[in-house]
């Protein structure tokens, strides 16, 4: 009987291991490419021209994010403010300290402030702050506790994988609208009996009392809002965010 295979097929188990090998390597570098944190950016915190302190104008001073940040809800860009922003207060308010050097000078030269951008996402991909923010997804889900920072830094990976997650279970992250730039807030803050006069019941709740003492947990809230707003992030329509 003829030989089925020929002779070469002898060092094929080898030759399958050796191209495993390789292969299993490239994959492993991939990985650690593109899941390492340099590539993912969390952590990011550059040197700013000035050390602007979030945590002081923010949670000591009592400013809300759109006082600065003030397209963040009209438009897909949320800017970073004008010197004429900082110069509201600090033409008056330390104005001999030295950290503020770089904003007197800007307001003396006409040229904005050099501020170094952290969150950037690729050229090919679309992203809208208005479409989210008036949706109830809060700052914090993608910033994080910057109204407790002393520098802001990149905390969440900001990947495809990162958006989807978010995409597949918008209820996790949805909360009612007025409280998108309050940081701070939790589901317990939520008074049960004012919510769902406003939103209604969560779906498969519809018997349960919510007056008295009852506390909403995320899921509650979340649900809810996704049903009465009827909330559906993209998440299989690739040119949604790849247009
Ligand atoms: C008094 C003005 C002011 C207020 C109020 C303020 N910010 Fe900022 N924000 C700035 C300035 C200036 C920068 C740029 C310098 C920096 O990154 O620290 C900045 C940067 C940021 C960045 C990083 C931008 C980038 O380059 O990627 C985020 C995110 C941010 N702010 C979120 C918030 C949130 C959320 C709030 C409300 C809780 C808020 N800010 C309130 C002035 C402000
Ligand atoms: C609504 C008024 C107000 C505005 C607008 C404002 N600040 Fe301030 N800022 C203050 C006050 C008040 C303090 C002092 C806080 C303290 O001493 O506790 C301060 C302190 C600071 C400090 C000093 C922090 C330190 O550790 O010494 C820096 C730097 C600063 N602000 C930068 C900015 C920049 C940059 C802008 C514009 C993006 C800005 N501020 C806008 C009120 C303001
Ligand atoms: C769903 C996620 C998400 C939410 C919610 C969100 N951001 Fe962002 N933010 C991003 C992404 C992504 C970028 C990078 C955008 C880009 O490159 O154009 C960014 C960038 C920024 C920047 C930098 C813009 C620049 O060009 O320097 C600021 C400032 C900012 N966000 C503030 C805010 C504030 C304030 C809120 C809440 C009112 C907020 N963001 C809510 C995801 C989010
Ligand atoms: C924390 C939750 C969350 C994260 C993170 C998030 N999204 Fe969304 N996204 C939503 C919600 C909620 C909507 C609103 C869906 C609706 O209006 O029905 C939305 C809507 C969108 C839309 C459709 C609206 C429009 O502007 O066309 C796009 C595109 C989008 N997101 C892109 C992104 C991208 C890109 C990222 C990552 C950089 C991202 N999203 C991260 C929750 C999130
Ligand atoms: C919710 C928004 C969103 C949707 C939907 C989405 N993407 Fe992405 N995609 C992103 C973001 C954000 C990045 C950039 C990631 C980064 O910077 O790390 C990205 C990056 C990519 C990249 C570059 C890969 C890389 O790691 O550099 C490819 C390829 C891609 N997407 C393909 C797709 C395909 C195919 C689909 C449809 C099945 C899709 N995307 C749907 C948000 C999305």
């Amino acid at each position: 009987m003829a030989n089925l295979f020929p002779k070469w097929t002898n060092w094929l188990p080898l030759k399958i291991l050796v191209i495993l090998f390789v292969l299993g390597n490239a994959v492993t570098a991939g990985v650690w490419y593109y899941f390492t944190p340099k590539y993912t950016r969390v952590g990011y915190e550059p040197i700013q021209p000035v050390p602007f302190p979030h945590d002081i104008h923010v949670s000591q001073l009592g400013m809300d994010c759109r006082y600065c940040h003030s397209f963040v809800e009209v438009a897909a860009h949320s800017n970073v403010p004008n010197t004429q922003t900082c110069m509201n207060c600090h033409s008056q308010v330390q104005k001999d300290n030295p950290k503020l050097q770089a904003v007197r000078e800007s307001w003396k030269s006409e040229l904005p402030v050099s501020w170094v951008q952290i969150h950037k996402t690729p050229d090919y991909v679309y992203f809208n702050h208005s479409a989210h923010v008036n949706r109830g997804v809060s700052c914090f889900s993608c910033h994080d506790q910057v109204n407790h920072m002393a520098v802001v830094y990149h905390a969440k990976p900001h990947s495809m994988s990162w958006c989807l997650d978010c995409h597949r279970a918008p209820e996790n992250n949805l909360r009612p609208r007025e409280q998108v730039t309050n940081l701070d807030w939790k589901p317990s803050d939520e008074n049960a009996q004012t919510f769902t006069a406003k939103y209604g019941k969560p779906p498969g709740e519809e018997q349960k009392d919510f007056s008295g003492e009852v506390k909403l947990t995320q899921l509650e809230i979340g649900n809810t809002l996704k049903h009465n707003w009827n909330v559906q992030p993209p998440d299989i329509n690739c040119f949604a965010c790849h247009r």
